[in-house]
């Protein structure tokens, strides 16, 4: 981890002291000197065993930028069925839980306890640096198979994000949806269809 890793790192650890409702403001994402797509394929996998350090901020801009960020004006880098939108991802850290505004490029605090053992039904999931949940809209969907292609869609460019990034990652079906539903004070339209377990590998 080099200085500046560490200092952006701290960064979010500095989050703690955050109120809910208040913002974090993410870095443009910079995904360029990472490795090829054929390396990427190469190297993608599940991975469940983590090392106990943050994901600086610049890293987890990265993350969700290559999952569900805008890459053009009201588009993203994923598919959606007729670009319904209609999910929306959550990220769990020991500091707190936000969600992901990517039209701002930013974090919202929606809670500030660790939830991360509720995101899994796995010890693992709470060794990661961050787990990212996937809540979608009923209201907004084409239908929840249609829904489930976006998802998958997301987590696979996040694990290939990851793939390029020396960052481990497993997409996970089991979770307690309905304690996630209340401490993320969701709608009674939305639901936590997916999680996604991030972090540095233990080696
Ligand atoms: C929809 C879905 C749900 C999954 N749920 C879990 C899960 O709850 N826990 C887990 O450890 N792995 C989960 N996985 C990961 C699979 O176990 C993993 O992809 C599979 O064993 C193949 O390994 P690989 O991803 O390394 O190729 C899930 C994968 C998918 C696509």
């Amino acid at each position: 981890m080099n200085t500046k890793t560490l200092m952006l790192g701290l960064l979010f650890s500095a989050v703690a002291f955050m109120a809910v409702g208040q913002e974090i403001a993410l870095p443009e994402p910079a995904l360029d000197a990472e490795a090829s797509l054929k390396e990427a394929l190469e190297n993608r996998c599940s991975s469940r065993e983590y090392v106990n350090s943050p994901i600086d901020l610049q890293t987890m801009s990265n993350i969700l930028w290559a999952g569900w960020g805008y890459n053009r004006e009201d588009k993203r880098t994923a598919p959606s069925a007729l670009d319904r939108q209609e999910v929306t991802l959550y990220v769990c850290t020991r500091d707190g839980a936000y969600r992901y505004d990517a039209e701002n490029q930013c974090l919202v605090m929606v809670s500030d306890k660790n939830i991360m053992k509720l995101t899994g039904k796995q010890p693992f999931v709470e060794t990661a640096a961050a787990n990212i949940l996937y809540v979608t809209d009923k209201s907004k969907s084409a239908s929840p198979e249609m829904t489930a292609v976006c998802c998958g869609a997301i987590s696979q460019n996040i694990a290939l994000y990851c793939a390029t990034a020396g960052l481990g990652t497993v997409v996970r079906g089991s979770f307690d949806a309905e304690q996630l539903h209340r401490l993320l004070k969701l709608p009674v339209n939305q639901k936590v269809v997916l999680a996604q377990s991030v972090g540095y590998l233990a080696k």
